[in-house]
């Protein structure tokens, strides 16, 4: 039995209305669980999404030796223990790709540091590589025992000059983090922009840490101090992927939809491009309203590296392209698995002709009808959540629980309340691809 989704389309209306609110960045919350493994006391965490992926990571966490206590909905406070153990546990590890930045922290608070190939969304190859030449770096040896890499720091990590040759979120965020407890000065070149990166360094340097540039393309870190959480509790970060989704949602199907506690200057890329397709957007300090036009235009979207078109994005905005009166092209350049969703779209009616792995060729304006549908992803299941809600008649969304419970909190109610005829139920799923994990 998985966890599904029953939607029922509104045929094309636009009528959805009324006020979403956005929960806290899963991306940020995740790095910052983290970061707590830099701390010689308790932190608390605020703002922390409800979702499978940061309960999954408080239980890495104190599956290693960590007491973590939940105090409210979205709160906790963590503290490591004596006798915390430098092991990445490998079965849950395994499910989740995120689950690599705590090796930075640990290997320079420890010593060493042990872990599997990470699993997580099936989008690419995700490799690993910038993770052990940084590693190396630092002085660290990497060697690879029975299906786990062993990384050990003999005397401690030193600060070290490294380059990304990819512009890479999680690699940024693991070696800002191992640098603020490595001896010396560590400097991150090509170094991933997103704001999740700023936010976590923000946080880091309100207690103790001397991180410079994060949010630029060269940080550097002035390391060998642990951090003190006292009086300083994170709150995290709007979710930015969250709130331009319930964007394309609005530019779709709402009457007026009164977007609440987002960051609109994270979104200036999708908010300029659904502006180019003809969507009327308002802008407010912590709120955006979007109104659906009556005709969308069709535009051509690539995705890159923050500030560009975030790949997270890709799926719900391919959606709203089989709308737009016309032919747009999508150009996925991060990850080379994430247009297979498309197939399923094409099921439901869209004309989407797959140009090469990376590139896809949208002919709109198509009427969708209501499908059962699996999501190979967590982006793609909720984009399959957006297209049943235009779409004609009902339909199914299989394996919520493994994909779109592990991003978003709750949606199904915050989608009820704007109008959206949609139900969770227990159901055999049509096809449970072990790859959705
Ligand atoms: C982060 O993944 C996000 N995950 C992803 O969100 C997001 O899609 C991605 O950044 C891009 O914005 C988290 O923050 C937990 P990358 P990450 O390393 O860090 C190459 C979601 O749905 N690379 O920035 O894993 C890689 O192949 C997810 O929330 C190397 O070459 O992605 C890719 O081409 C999915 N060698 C590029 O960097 C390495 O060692 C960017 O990937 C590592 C990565």
């Amino acid at each position: 039995m998985s966890n599904t989704f029953v939607i029922k389309g509104l045929g094309g209306e636009r009528k959805l209305h009324g006020i979403v609110r956005v929960t806290g960045a899963k991306n940020a919350a995740l790095k910052a669980i983290a970061s707590t493994v830099l701390f010689r006391d308790t932190v608390t965490l605020t703002n922390i999404p409800e979702i499978s992926d940061t309960l999954r990571m408080f239980d890495l966490l104190k599956d290693m030796g960590a007491e973590v206590i939940k105090t409210r909905k979205g709160a906790y406070t963590v503290s490591i223990e004596k006798g915390f153990a430098p092991e990445l546990t490998p079965g849950i590890a395994k499910r989740m790709r995120a689950s690599v930045v705590v090796t930075g922290p640990v290997l320079a608070r420890y010593g060493k540091v042990s872990f599997p190939h990470p699993g997580g969304c099936v989008i690419g190859a995700r490799p690993l590589d910038l993770f052990v030449s940084g590693f190396e770096k630092m002085g660290a040896k990497v060697s690879i025992k029975d299906d786990s890499y062993v990384v050990t720091a003999k005397g401690g990590l030193k600060g070290a000059e490294i380059f990304l040759k990819n512009q890479s979120v999680t690699v940024t965020e693991t070696f800002m983090m191992a640098g603020v407890l490595a001896k010396g000065t560590t400097v991150i070149k090509n170094s991933a922009m997103e704001p999740e990166i700023a936010d976590l360094a923000e946080f880091l340097n309100k207690c103790g840490a001397k991180i410079s540039g994060a949010g630029t393309p060269t940080i550097t870190i002035k390391g060998g101090k642990f951090l003190s959480g006292k009086g300083h509790p994170y709150k995290t970060m709007p979710d930015r992927i969250e709130a331009g989704s319930f964007l394309v949602l609005g530019a779709l199907s709402a009457r007026e939809l009164h977007i609440t506690n987002c960051n609109p200057e994270h979104l200036e890329s999708p908010i300029d491009i659904l502006r180019s397709a003809g969507v009327g957007i308002e802008i407010k300090k912590n709120e955006i309203i979007v109104r659906a036009p009556s005709v969308l235009r069709p535009v051509d979207i690539k995705t890159h590296e923050y500030p560009g078109f975030p790949t997270d994005l890709q799926a719900p905005m391919t959606v709203l392209l089989t709308q737009a009166d016309g032919e747009s092209t999508v150009f996925e350049t991060i990850f080379e698995g994430r247009l297979n969703y498309t197939e399923s779209l094409s099921a439901m009616g869209a004309n989407i002709t797959m140009m090469d792995p990376h590139r896809a060729l949208v002919r709109g304006k198509t009427e969708l009808k209501g499908r059962k549908l699996t999501s190979p992803d967590l982006r793609a299941g909720l984009a399959f959540v957006i297209s049943a809600i235009v779409a004609k008649g009902e339909s199914v969304i299989h394996n919520v629980d493994t994909t779109i419970d592990r991003g978003y909190e709750d949606v199904e109610t915050r989608l009820r309340a704007i109008g959206v005829d949609i139900e969770r139920a227990k159901m055999v799923p049509e096809e449970t691809p072990e790859s959705a994990v």
